[in-house]
């Protein structure tokens, strides 16, 4: 076993104001769950961290559409997505929450330090107000035509159709999503962080982490293009009456910015984990990776790391591996026309099978580009590889060992096939080099092609099977036959130790089947576990086709 090294991993707090779909779990949990998940398996020191992002826009214009409260939105999604979370087997140490009141010490205590520092420059700014609502308007609450490419619907902050990143007064023709009023000016002082001040730090960082740790093309190209852009100053206080309250005197109805709160959630979550939470948070050897989407790219890689950076007492990320985004049958995944595949609604129509989504999540992982869910090709996919290849695999082998060897199979020493020693030396090569290849894979981040190798090692043992019959020979040469089955065996274990970043439930199941206890997983990653050890009981199937009908059932409802 290799040297023990501390990880802290965090996931994307999403915004407790609706459901997860499927993009979420693709986008930021399912991978990170499989990172986590190995380096436990490696029995690394890894903290994984994530909870509920519970101001922002995003929530409160939710509560205003179904005429509710944010208090109201976010205790009810809080608890839903955290149940989805724990559903899918996405195994944070901490599902925190941005509202509790830990949470807002920690972020007022971070503000506080910054304006200590004089990190931020105060300005008094003419901001849209809504003269109905008596409100300030939040970026999100101003509607209007695109600059750059005419998008009639453009949201101040940002233009949903281009892409382009906007300030509310870039809008044409504004207008208060609240009242449908077209807004008026008002002045109103604000904290900003200089993030102009930090550019050459920004680059400079981000080339240093490159020495250490390959980032994704997509990643270092989005912020190259802000970085060139040239960074502004940014606010990063709002007037608001939800979130965190900012901590001064001069400072009486406005929160802190909702990207300032967010991200400082990972390290209250964290401190709400463990005492020791200044190990991770504090001490240059632990490795800090953010687990996001792509929307996320500015303000993990850019915005955060200046405010850690000024802050000075914390530990930067070494890399943010972010994805890109998931769509459903061709199309982008939307909460308003209710085209998603929601995860509380997958569990009721494919009860038990979340190893089966996860899987196919993997497999089409956007990592680098776009990728499109289908359920025709989840069925297609689950159907071959888990039920086929997987599944045959385990099957075939333990039904050949529980009829003809009582359960029990090792490695008998008179063999008479000379071609035995080519055999396991094959499968042990074979073994040693998945081992190598899901190693690099993982600490990649390449998880499709970890699951590809993963598939491919039960494929070698299915041509194993294939290639040398042992049922054939079974009643002339019964000894040759048994080793073949060992060989099979170790390759049985071996996928069952590798099994649980990747579908932790079956790997579960297959465990208790086999009676396969830690200690022996930590043998068979070593390379000096017994499969004699192992005792075949009633076959039993580990994996299920998925039914037609229900997939067919899914795609009506999508009104494709
Ligand atoms: N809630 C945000 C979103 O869903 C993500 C916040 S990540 C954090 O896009 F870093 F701010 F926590
Ligand atoms: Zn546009």
């Amino acid at each position: 076993m290799g040297e023990v090294k501390r990880y802290l991993i965090t996931s994307a707090l999403p915004y407790a104001n609706g459901p997860l779909h499927v993009g979420h779990l693709a986008g930021a949990y399912v991978p990170a769950d499989i990172y986590v998940r190995y380096l436990r398996l490696l029995k690394h020191d890894v903290k994984f961290i994530c909870g509920s992002d519970e101001h922002g826009a995003a929530i409160t214009m939710r509560a205003k559409t179904i005429n509710s409260t944010p208090k109201e939105i976010v205790e009810k999604y809080h608890a839903i997505n955290k149940q989805s979370f724990k559903e899918f087997g996405i195994s944070f140490d901490i599902y925190h929450r941005t509202s509790a009141s830990l949470h807002h010490k920690v972020s007022q205590d971070f503000f506080k330090k910054l304006n200590g520092k004089n990190v931020f420059r105060t300005k008094v700014v003419e901001q849209y107000y809504d003269e109905k609502e008596e409100q300030f308007l939040a970026d999100r609450y101003i509607q209007g035509q695109c600059p750059k490419c005419n998008y009639q619907e453009a949201f101040g902050d940002q233009c949903e159709s281009c892409g382009s990143d906007l300030s509310p007064s870039d809008l044409i023709d504004p207008r208060s999503t609240l009242s449908g009023n077209a807004p008026v000016m008002r002045r109103t002082k604000h904290w900003f962080l200089p993030m102009q001040e930090y550019q050459q730090w920004v680059s400079e960082w981000i080339r240093d982490c490159q020495k250490k740790e390959h980032w994704k093309k997509h990643v270092l190209g989005q912020c190259e293009s802000w970085i060139k852009q040239g960074l502004r100053e940014r606010a990063m206080t709002r007037d608001l009456e939800w979130g965190v309250k900012v901590p001064l005197e001069d400072a009486k109805g406005k929160v802190l910015y909702v990207w300032l709160d967010a991200p400082i959630g990972y390290i209250s979550a964290t401190q709400a984990l463990t005492n020791e939470w200044e190990k991770y948070w504090k001490d240059k050897d632990t490795k800090l990776v953010h687990f996001i989407g792509k929307d996320n790219i500015v303000f993990h890689c850019i915005i955060f790391p200046i405010l850690l950076h000024a802050h000075g007492e914390y530990t930067l990320p070494i890399n943010i591996p972010a994805n890109q985004f998931m769509n459903l049958e061709k199309s982008k995944i939307s909460t308003s026309r209710n085209h998603a595949v929601w995860l509380t609604d997958y569990m009721e129509r494919f009860p038990e099978k979340q190893d089966a989504l996860r899987y196919y999540l993997t497999v089409n992982m956007p990592e680098n580009k776009d990728s499109d869910f289908a359920w025709k090709e989840f069925q297609a996919k689950v159907d071959s590889d888990l039920v086929g290849v997987l599944g045959g695999f385990f099957n075939r082998t333990f039904s050949l060992i529980h009829k003809n060897f009582n359960g029990r199979v090792g490695f008998p020493k008179n063999v008479s096939d000379t071609g035995s020693k080519d055999l396991r030396n094959n499968v042990f090569s074979n073994i040693e080099k998945f081992k190598v290849e899901f190693d690099r894979y993982i600490h990649g981040y390449e998880f499709k092609k970890a699951s590809d190798t993963y598939i491919n090692l039960a494929r070698q043992g299915n041509k194993l099977l294939h290639e040398t019959s042992p049922w054939k020979i079974m009643g002339d040469d019964p000894n040759s036959a048994e080793y073949i089955l060992a060989l099979c065996m170790e390759i049985v274990a071996v996928l069952v130790a590798y099994m649980e970043p990747l579908l932790p439930f079956t790997c579960r199941r297959l465990k208790d089947y086999l009676e396969i206890k830690t200690d022996d997983v930590q043998q068979i990653l070593d390379g000096d576990y017994k499969i004699e050890k192992i005792k075949i009981g009633k076959v039993i199937h580990f994996f299920e086709r998925i039914d037609s009908e229900a997939v067919n059932r899914e795609l009506d409802k999508l009104n494709l």
